[in-house]
């Protein structure tokens, strides 16, 4: 089954801790080349990669790595894979020289040259070799995370998973660190997990973002950028009161304070070039932050519409015109049609058929008095302008109360069709469906 490329194809996983999904149905395939995993704290990063590195298993689907199934395969999994964890500190006694024999051994190094070269040239890659004897209890936070990288990549392995890497460095550790990372990407997939922008976009041929256990995106990041091509914006603002004007009315990626004045970044549609306001050249900040906004807002959009319907779907149930409407619908099929036309208690052709029949069809005469109620009212008693005030679109409010309507309509369709073959069923079992009027 082994295969010369490197590939991870991750299909249909889901990762659950008790009720919570902490990965929801998650499809991807990872190739060779430096991979980035974006997403926020709690997105699902570590989750994602600790089953990727079969430490943990996930609760439903599989992941195939060269061939290999984390599930079925731990062994060989381990033999391809270096792990740096996102809380990772190591045995402070030790020098990195005797950390790394003690890693070497566990990797069944057993020639003491072979694996003296070995730990040398790994410490010389990642710019340790000057402390190579010195205790790592007294190494900085960017040294510990060059080790780490070093204990991960001893076995020169197939796939190298770093876990938030440059959490806690400084600007300039962060930067090296990252060309480390791209200069041992050579024949190896490194997949690289981080809430900060900056790590991937110089760095990462492939990039995916992961919003609270989904993927809400996977691709190239100039596709990615592609996405926000006309909708970044730069703003050119004097005063304290348009800042604050501009803040309600589009999402701020920043802010920078210049000679003319604060130049405000935002995200909008059709704005209007002038002198201070002037169209930007997209970059992955900006496609992060319209993706991250872009969910919020349909999120928002969908959860307050199943609000308003679920409200408004109560109210109609509490009311006299529901019980009208249910009356109407259960007791026309007993005096008149059914869906297949016959167990009725009148002919078919009969003057009484069709006015009952006409009767029956009115039975949208509900759906009408429901809009009413549900429309008109609001505009008669100004509850209108106590709702459109709340902080909701008014486009999730008017489909919300269209859904309610209309799934209220559903329920009384369903209810007059199962009245409708219950009464035929009565009737054929008595042998009176023969017509009465
Ligand atoms: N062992 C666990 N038990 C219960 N919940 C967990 C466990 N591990 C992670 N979670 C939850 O799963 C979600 C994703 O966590 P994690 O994968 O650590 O996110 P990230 O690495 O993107 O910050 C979080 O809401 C976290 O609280
Ligand atoms: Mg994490």
């Amino acid at each position: 089954m082994k295969t010369d490329e490197n590939k991870i194809t991750i299909e249909n996983v889901t990762k659950t801790y008790g009720k919570f999904k902490a990965l929801n149905n998650i499809n991807l395939e990872i190739k060779e080349g430096m991979f980035g995993l974006l997403g926020h704290n709690g997105a699902g990063k570590t989750t994602l990669m600790k089953l990727i590195t079969a430490l943990t298993e996930p609760t439903k689907g599989r992941i195939i790595i060269n061939g290999f199934d984390t599930k079925k395969n731990k062994m060989e999994i381990k033999n391809i894979i270096g792990f740096l964890p996102q809380e990772f500190s190591v045995y402070p006694d030790l020098t990195a020289y005797e950390f790394l024999d003690y890693i070497a051994k566990l990797n069944n190094i057993r020639d003491k040259n072979k694996r003296s070269k070995l730990i040398e040239s790994i410490l010389n890659k990642v710019n340790l070799l000057h402390v190579r004897d010195k205790k790592i209890g007294g190494f900085s936070g960017g040294m510990k995370r060059r080790i780490g990288i070093a204990q991960a990549v001893i076995k020169d392995p197939k796939v190298l998973i770093v876990d938030e890497p440059t959490a806690g460095l400084d600007p300039e550790e962060r930067i090296r660190f990252r060309t480390m990372l791209v200069e041992l990407s050579q024949n190896k997939i490194v997949i690289l997990s981080t809430h900060i922008v900056e790590d991937i976009s110089a760095s990462c041929e492939q990039i995916a973002l992961l919003d609270r256990g989904t993927l809400s995106y996977t691709g190239t990041p100039i596709n990615f950028v592609n996405k926000v091509e006309g909708k970044v914006w730069e703003i050119c603002t004097e005063s304290r009161k348009e800042l604050i004007d501009i803040k309600n009315k589009y999402s701020i990626i920043s802010m920078k304070q210049t000679q003319q004045g604060i130049r405000v970044r935002v995200l909008g549609e059709n704005l209007k070039e002038n002198s201070r306001i002037k169209k930007a050249v997209p970059n992955l900040e900006d496609g992060y932050i319209y993706f991250m906004e872009n969910k919020k807002e349909v999120r928002k959009l969908f959860r307050n519409l199943f609000t308003v319907a679920g409200e408004e779907f109560n109210r109609i149930r509490k009311s006299f015109l529901f019980w009208v409407g249910v009356i109407l619908v259960v007791f026309m099929p007993l005096i008149v049609n059914n869906p297949i036309q016959a167990g009725c208690l009148c002919t078919a052709n009969s003057v009484a058929y069709y006015v009952f029949r006409t009767t029956c069809d009115l039975s949208v005469i509900p759906i009408v008095l429901f809009i009413n109620y549900i429309f008109f009212y609001d505009d008669k008693t100004e509850m209108n302008s106590v709702i459109f005030t709340q902080p909701i679109e008014s486009k999730s409010y008017v489909l919300g109360k269209f859904l309610a309507v209309f799934l209220m309509y559903l329920f009384l369709v369903f209810l007059k069709y199962v009245f409708s073959f219950l009464f035929l069923f009565i009737l054929k079992q008595h042998r009176i469906h023969q017509f009465l009027f």
